[in-house]
């Protein structure tokens, strides 16, 4: 058995790491013989460090393999977000896709630092079941197009616990433990096909686009090695995503979305993602394939196929659909107005704002906190927007008078309004770049 004060040793140190190191970690991490303290240190080790992207693909397979033998994906596409703030961007790319007849199998996370997560989100909505087993998860795409579940006990465990540890000892932001977390689900998922969804901007973990054109390099490499054929796009988060952060906030949003409306910067980044896991599914490259997959899933955003494929998915997790026609409840509300100057406004902070909602309980702040979906804010403004005084600029929805005055702080704070001529430098597009592994 593996003294674990060795490869902590081996951590520390400037030596390369081999499989043998990152399958001690991922075992110890999996049937829980290595008690928090240790992993965290090795974690901080790691985060210190930095790995090469031979150890990061080592570490990755490592994770991968830490639910037992891998086995192929029962759907033809995945998708991963990198995280933000107010990205529910998978609650309508998934039953897309899966509308135009492209199975999607997804295997997605909780909230971690102040960004939102998939599984959060989805259980916002009553009786929804994300832990399911590997079979349960194929007879669900088999059945109905469409699956998204938790890390199990057999799909990456590792990675589950080391997740949750990452949230709680500031070792998120690190682009070898981002790609290996990630790309471990989508291999122990099985996935041939992903798109990549990597946030750039400063609610994301990248704050440049060079920063996130190295971490989608670094994922891609991991994906090239796995023999995934995969794209990433590098995505705005300079701004919260659409106007809501929070659980049932954003389904709610999700679902006008499904309906054909939602915010322009989300159906956006829906519609590129989506467009793009078509074209993957089908192993076609070039920019007509593109131009095809994003006629086809536009047409049955706006059709109404997407919204009827939703309504079948959450109903075969166990969800209650009708509920979320009805609208998810929420908290009490309370409005923020504009209390400044007129101006435009130069910038919507995502970072505050996924601090604000995450302080009010839309978030954890340590991995044993219980989240509620009922919390959240809506930012009515984006980044050009005129404002005059009194305009208003969002609302919170809190379970206390106190919390709701705290978050209509920080929303104020977040907005920044300016009179001068640099507020009205051109809006960041939302999606920045595209780069694939070859085909
Ligand atoms: N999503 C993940 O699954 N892992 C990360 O580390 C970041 C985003």
């Amino acid at each position: 058995m593996t003294d674990f004060r060795d490869v902590l040793r081996a951590a520390r140190g400037s030596g390369t790491l081999d499989g043998a190191h990152f399958e001690a970690v991922a075992r110890g991490a999996a049937d829980q013989s290595v008690p928090d303290y240790q992993l965290a240190s090795w974690l901080a080790a790691v985060y210190a460090r930095g790995l090469s992207p031979e150890e990061t693909f080592a570490f990755t397979m490592a994770l991968a393999r830490s639910g037992g033998p891998l086995e192929p994906s029962p759907g033809a596409v995945d998708k991963h977000s990198t995280g933000g703030v107010g990205d529910k961007t998978t609650l309508v790319v998934a039953p897309l896709v899966a509308s135009v007849g492209i199975p999607v199998a997804k295997m997605s996370g909780r909230g971690l630092a102040h960004t939102g997560g998939t599984l959060d989100k989805l259980e916002s909505i009553p009786g929804f079941r994300v832990n399911l087993s590997r079979d349960e998860w194929a007879q669900v795409v088999e059945r109905v197009g469409v699956a998204v579940a938790a890390q199990s006990r057999e799909l990456a465990p590792a990675d589950g616990r080391l997740y949750a540890l990452r949230d709680a000892t500031a070792t998120v932001d690190s682009p070898a433990l981002i790609a290996a977390s990630i790309m471990s689900k989508k291999i122990a998922g099985g996935a041939r096909a992903l798109v990549l969804d990597v946030k750039v901007g400063r609610g994301s973990f990248n704050s440049s686009v060079a920063e996130g054109r190295r971490l989608a390099q670094l994922m891609l490499e991991v994906a090239s090695r796995a023999g995934i054929r995969a794209e990433a796009l590098l995505t705005n988060m300079e701004e919260p995503l659409g106007q809501t952060v929070g659980n049932a906030l954003e389904v709610n949003e999700a679902w006008a979305t499904l309906q054909g409306g939602g915010p322009a910067d989300l159906r956006a980044v829906v519609l590129a993602v989506s467009a793009a896991m078509v074209a993957q599914a089908r192993g076609a490259g070039g920019p007509d394939a593109a131009a095809a997959a994003g006629r086809e899933v536009r047409a049955a955003l706006d059709g109404g196929q997407a919204r009827d494929k939703f309504r079948e998915w959450v109903q075969a997790q166990g969800g209650d659909v009708d509920q979320v026609e009805r609208g998810l409840p929420l908290a009490p509300a309370a409005l923020v107005t504009w209390a400044g100057e007129a101006g435009v406004v130069s910038r919507v902070d995502p970072l505050l704002i996924g601090r604000a909602a995450m302080e009010i309980g839309a978030g954890r702040r340590v991995a044993a906190d219980v989240v509620n979906p009922r919390v959240g804010v809506a930012v009515l403004v984006k980044t050009g927007d005129r404002l005059s005084p009194g305009a208003p600029v969002g609302r919170v929805y809190a379970e206390s008078p106190s919390e709701r005055e705290q978050a209509v702080r920080r929303v104020r704070e977040a907005v920044k309004v300016s009179a001068g001529a640099a507020a009205l430098a051109p809006r960041p597009p939302v999606v920045w770049e595209a780069l694939s592994t070859p085909h």
